[in-house]
């Protein structure tokens, strides 16, 4: 077989690495407090603390939002480990959390979009943080409006998976219908990338829970399977959201000009040469614009999360802990105290 397809190792979509919005404005006028989930430095098993932090008022193209939910990723774990430093740095104490659903309480001057009381959900910067708490102030460009019939956990459960699912799928894969997409991974990245590519046909996730996933009429296969190299080398698309170990036994299994979407870490350079693929590096950058079309589809029940578990804000210190040591499994959505 060629060795000749071309090699491209590129990381997509970092968005605004080191604009920080959110808990380092001024404080609300009021000197108004609130609960927060907050980490005072880097941990390889980290803990964080329930603390009393500033209610901040939305400055300029700024919102403040009252959280009805906020979803864990595994992103707020490792930020929390030091795992991207370079990538997201991040001032302590730093409030956790990117994922939300909740309503408007306050707007800064030049919102045109929303108003105090509109539904909505978003994903704060990781540089910022700021969604495991009360409320979280932000740019009014992070969040979108909250479809009647799209709740709060459900959509809080959205933003970082099914964004950059989307990211991957369609700005960067961009595959035709009909072609072959092996998925690596069978988490939430997964799961809500099943549901955007399967209408193009040719599904095919690897995971060790991808079993589960198969009622979304698509075809599964375990990391284990003799099968692999076969699906492997009749894929010409690769979204990998497990990395590792699973990425570097399907890397040289690949044929020669298939496109691979890393999350997890890029592809090893020299394997993408021997193996002749192209491979990008995809990390998420927040957009309006995929937050309007993930609601859409949500609301059209096209799209939807699989959430595992719900906390309450005085557990999240445990539920955290828990959840950066590897010890819950899937999405845990933390419920507010409103509506
Ligand atoms: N680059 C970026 O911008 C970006 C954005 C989002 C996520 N990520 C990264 O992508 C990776 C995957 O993220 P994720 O949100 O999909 O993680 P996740 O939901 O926590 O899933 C992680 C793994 O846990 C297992 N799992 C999850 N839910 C399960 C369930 N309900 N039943 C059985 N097993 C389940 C799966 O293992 P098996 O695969 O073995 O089945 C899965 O791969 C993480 O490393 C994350 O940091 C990167």
């Amino acid at each position: 077989m060629s060795k000749q397809g071309s090699v491209k190792i590129s990381v997509v979509g970092v968005g605004h690495v080191g604009s920080v919005v959110g808990f380092v404005a001024k404080p609300g006028s009021g000197g108004d407090m609130m609960r927060a989930l907050q980490i005072d430095h880097y941990a390889d098993h980290p803990t964080a603390r329930l603390a009393d932090a500033p209610v901040v008022a939305p400055r300029n193209g700024q919102v403040r939002v009252r959280i009805q939910a906020a979803g864990l990723n595994p992103l707020d774990g490792k930020l929390a480990q030091g795992h991207f430093k370079e990538w997201f740095p991040i001032n302590f104490p730093y409030v956790l959390g990117t994922d939300f659903a909740g309503v408007i309480e306050e707007i800064g001057h030049s919102v045109e979009d929303f108003r105090p009381g509109d539904a909505v959900f978003g994903r704060a910067e990781p540089t910022a943080g700021g969604a495991l708490a009360e409320a979280v102030t932000l740019s009014a460009n992070l969040i979108a409006h909250r479809p009647a019939g799209l709740d709060a956990a459900s959509a809080a459960a959205l933003p970082t998976p099914a964004g950059v699912a989307y990211q991957a799928l369609s700005e960067v894969l961009n595959r035709p219908a009909g072609s072959k997409l092996l998925i690596l991974g069978a988490g939430a990245v997964a799961h809500t990338a099943v549901q955007l590519a399967r209408d193009l046909g040719g599904v095919t996730v690897c995971g060790r829970g991808a079993e589960r996933l198969r009622d979304l009429g698509i075809d599964v296969i375990e990391p284990s399977s003799p099968e692999l190299a076969t699906v492997a080398a009749n894929s010409s698309f690769v979204l990998d959201t497990a990395g590792g170990n699973l990425q570097a036994t399907v890397i040289p299994l690949l044929r020669p000009g298939t496109h691979v979407a890393a999350i997890v870490n890029p592809v090893d350079e020299e394997l993408a040469k021997s193996s002749a693929i192209t491979a990008d590096y995809v990390v998420l950058a927040t957009r309006q614009a995929t937050l309007n079309r993930l609601a859409r589809l949500a609301a059209d029940a096209e799209l939807g999360a699989e959430i595992a578990g719900y906390f309450r804000i005085d557990q999240a210190p445990e539920t955290y802990r828990a959840y950066a040591a590897g010890k819950l499994i899937g999405k845990h959505i933390m419920q507010g105290d409103v509506g």
